[in-house]
């Protein structure tokens, strides 16, 4: 069975991905680290346990970590997930409890345990795992590969004119690990738009599907409202459909290995995702670049996953 290893940033979109991979049978989540990004610290990791339970199966171990970026200060996204990441429901605390602080040290035993073997998946800010890759640089390199959800490669940023939350809210963090040694599969925010969009009749049969599909469209009704803002006509999960890529890839229609790199010093520019896709910089290949997935497909086994 394929082995995971999910770092979120939860907040209600990170949470239908979190019920995704723990209701996918062909996958076993092995462990869960959590660090600041859409909300604190401490407010992601009650996200993530209360995601945990809500999905309904088993219970990876969950560690909480980075409370801040690397060098900058933070910015909380409450105006897409709310104040509590959770669009204000007042869902109550999970029973289960965090392990503890030391996430980058969880996530480096993981690897060492299954080399080779651990497909990371990260749904937030890249500072947790910049972290890891700094404290021991040869243990990193045996996870086998990091799908990312982040960046806009193909649309204007969603947090800056050209930048996306999860790259600018540390970049630094996003530079490092996309040198670190293991290939980078980038899943950007613009293949959570267009036909992955959630509408109204997708979301209904969501809701209906289960009370684990109706937790996923409830606690997404701020970013639903969010979206409107952006002039997008549905709910658009990022973090589930870069989830959806790692899943289920035959989903993926389009996609280009190329070199990455990320903008840490610009004066407008600060936090983009370059991606060097005619080799103008002549550098090797460091990552694949997921262009287009099959919305329709991407909802359709979301809808069954979580039914
Ligand atoms: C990313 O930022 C957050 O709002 C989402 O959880 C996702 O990880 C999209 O830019
Ligand atoms: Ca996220």
């Amino acid at each position: 069975m394929r082995k995971l290893w999910i770092d979120t940033d939860t907040a209600s979109d990170d949470a239908v991905a979190l019920l995704m991979a723990l209701r996918e049978p062909s996958v076993q989540v092995l462990g869960i680290s959590v660090v600041m990004g859409n909300v604190s610290l401490e407010q992601a990791v009650k996200n993530a346990l209360i995601s945990v339970e809500r999905a309904g199966t088993y219970a990876p171990p969950v560690y909480a970590g980075a409370s801040k970026p690397l060098y900058r200060s933070t910015d909380f996204a409450v105006v897409c997930h709310g104040v509590d990441g959770l669009s204000d429901r007042g869902y109550p605390d999970a029973k289960l409890q965090a392990k503890g602080q030391n996430a980058m040290e969880a996530m480096l035993r993981c690897a060492r345990e299954n080399p080779g073997e651990v497909e990371l998946v990260t749904l937030g800010p890249l500072t947790n795992v910049a972290a890891a890759a700094f404290m021991d640089p040869e243990g990193f390199k045996l996870f086998k590969s990091i799908t990312i959800m982040g960046g806009a490669l193909r649309m204007p940023g969603n947090w800056s004119p050209v930048a996306e939350f999860n790259i600018i809210i540390d970049p630094e963090a996003a530079e490092a690990v996309f040198h670190a040694g293991v290939p980078v599969i980038l899943a950007p925010f613009e293949i959570c738009t267009g036909d992955s969009l959630f509408a109204q009749e997708d979301r209904d049969r969501l809701a209906a599907a289960s009370p684990t599909g109706a937790f996923a469209v409830d606690c997404n009704l701020v970013l639903i409202e969010y979206g409107k803002r952006l002039g997008l006509n549905g709910l658009c999960l990022a973090d589930p459909a870069a989830m959806a890529v790692v899943l289920w890839p035959q989903i993926v229609q389009e996609k280009q290995e190329t070199y990455l790199c990320v903008e840490t010093a610009g004066k407008y520019t600060t936090g983009m995702v370059i991606y060097d896709y005619i080799d103008h910089l002549h550098r090797p290949k460091n990552g694949t670049v997921i262009q287009r997935i099959d919305g329709k497909a991407f909802k359709e086994r979301t809808i069954r996953c979580l039914s």
